[in-house]
């Protein structure tokens, strides 16, 4: 039994298969309570989340991605850390991405991000998922069994990322391999192994240096010419480098996260035969279904902020200083907010109430972006592949299942995920 008051959320494995025991007993002792280890405070609460979330001015988000690791590069020192932090800021980690961004320099990242994501664009990105979609089950739909994610929702995830940006297709294979998301085995023309083995994102970097570069010089009618010529909105230009940063950051921010709601979509289907029927014969339901499926298996698990000056969440205290964490997950398990918040229910009223995309400033911008991806997604699976089950000889029985899930504090997700079914040609 692992004892909740003394274990180490960030290290220990024995939380990874499921977290949710663990957030229910912080929540229990108080929705906002100082975790023992390295003073984080945990917010479990719905309401409190949103406090934080909703406030950049109290809580920065300098230290978004890592949380307590590093420690800050500085010791805190008054009332109020704002001046110190941007002293320091660039000795954080990903100090460059907008994620750790706080205004005003966050309002301009973001604003590049505005230019791409637009309802045009992202309607041209839906009719390619249509198309991917077919495309990726054509790959092993006749074996009549798959791993679903390295077949599809790795690649799935990042080639309408690709899109989305405008990557030429003729490009997606070589983005497949570096990225790590195609089959086995599978080499494309001149890419040699010292390239493969180098450091995949300083390939994208390189990558999408040179079509920003080449679209400023010669604009052509496509996606990347639109983000090339982009202004901040103070109509000035954004450093190569900069579009470039807001683009990569897509692929990090946009690729696991929803190969991990694809993948939990599929096991719930798997799990499930009455709701998969269900959704068979009413296919309205399939958004209600996505929703349902990020408040239950968020794939984001913590985020965290940094307190600028002493403060209160909830009744609770927070000294300046303070590494404060927010769980997804753990808000939108709060039972003050849903009803048997452990129940997976199509019917649920309050579900779109969820904080899987989080919340306030930085809330995703791939956010319809992953819901389409979800619905095009189970669309054509279910369309295709009759009668999913999970594969018992990789997962075990219903009732009893092994699911493995990836080893992070950051993202929740299973590392492999084996169904079988009958091909629907
Ligand atoms: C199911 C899939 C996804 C989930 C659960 C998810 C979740 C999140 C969450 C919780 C945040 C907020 C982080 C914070 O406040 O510190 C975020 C930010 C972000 N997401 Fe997503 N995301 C998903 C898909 C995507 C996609 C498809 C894209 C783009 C292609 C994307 C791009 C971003 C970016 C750029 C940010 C940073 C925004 C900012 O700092 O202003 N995400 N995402």
């Amino acid at each position: 039994m692992t004892d909740f008051d003394t274990v180490d959320y960030f290290t220990d494995p024995a939380l990874v298969p499921d977290p949710h025991p663990y957030f229910d007993h912080l929540r229990a002792q108080c929705p906002v309570s100082k975790e023992s280890h390295y003073g984080v405070y945990a917010v479990t609460g719905y309401e409190e989340s949103l406090q934080v979330l909703r406030d950049p001015s109290l809580f920065s988000s300098a230290i978004a991605v890592g949380g307590p690791f590093p420690p800050l590069p500085f010791a805190i020192e008054g009332d109020d850390i704002t001046e110190l932090l941007e002293q320091h800021r660039a000795q954080l980690p990903m100090y460059e991405h907008m994620v750790t961004m706080d205004p005003p320099q966050h309002t301009y990242a973001r604003s590049v991000l505005n230019r791409l994501l637009t309802p045009a664009r992202l309607k041209e990105n839906e009719d390619f998922m249509w198309r991917l979609a077919d495309r990726q089950l054509d790959e092993f739909l006749a074996a009549g069994k798959s791993e679903f994610l390295a077949d599809y929702a790795k690649p799935f995830s990042l080639l309408v990322v690709a899109d989305m940006l405008g990557v030429p297709e003729e490009d997606h294979a070589q983005f497949r391999i570096v990225l790590g998301a195609s089959q086995p085995g599978t080499r494309v023309g001149a890419l040699d192994d010292e390239v493969l083995a180098s450091n995949p994102l300083a390939w994208l970097d390189d990558k999408f240096v040179r079509y920003i570069s080449d679209r400023r010089e010669n604009p052509r009618d496509d996606v990347l010419t639109s983000l090339a010529l982009a202004k901040y909105p103070d109509g000035s230009t954004p450093e190569v480098i900069d579009v470039v940063r807001s683009a990569t950051f897509l692929f990090a921010a946009g690729q696991e996260t929803t190969a991990k709601l694809l993948s939990a979509a599929m096991r719930i289907l798997g799990d499930h035969p009455d709701l998969q029927q269900t959704l068979r014969e009413d296919r309205s339901l399939i958004p209600a279904f996505i929703e349902e499926t990020l408040r239950m298996d968020a794939p984001v698990k913590s985020g965290f902020r940094l307190a600028l000056r002493d403060t209160t969440v909830g009744d609770v205290e927070i000294p300046v200083g303070s590494t404060v964490m927010f769980c997804p997950g753990a808000a939108n398990r709060d039972p003050r907010r849903f009803d048997n918040p452990h129940e997976f229910q199509l019917g649920r009223t309050n579900f779109r109430e969820h904080m899987a995309f989080g919340r306030g400033v930085h809330s995703c911008p791939g956010a319809p972006l992953a819901r389409v991806e979800g619905r095009v997604s189970i669309e054509r699976i279910l369309d295709r592949m009759l009668d999913i089950r999970i594969d018992e000889q990789h997962h075990g029985p219903a009732g009893d299942r092994n699911y493995r899930y990836e080893p992070t504090y950051i993202l929740r997700g299973l590392t492999e995920l084996h169904v079988t079914f009958t091909p629907q040609s």
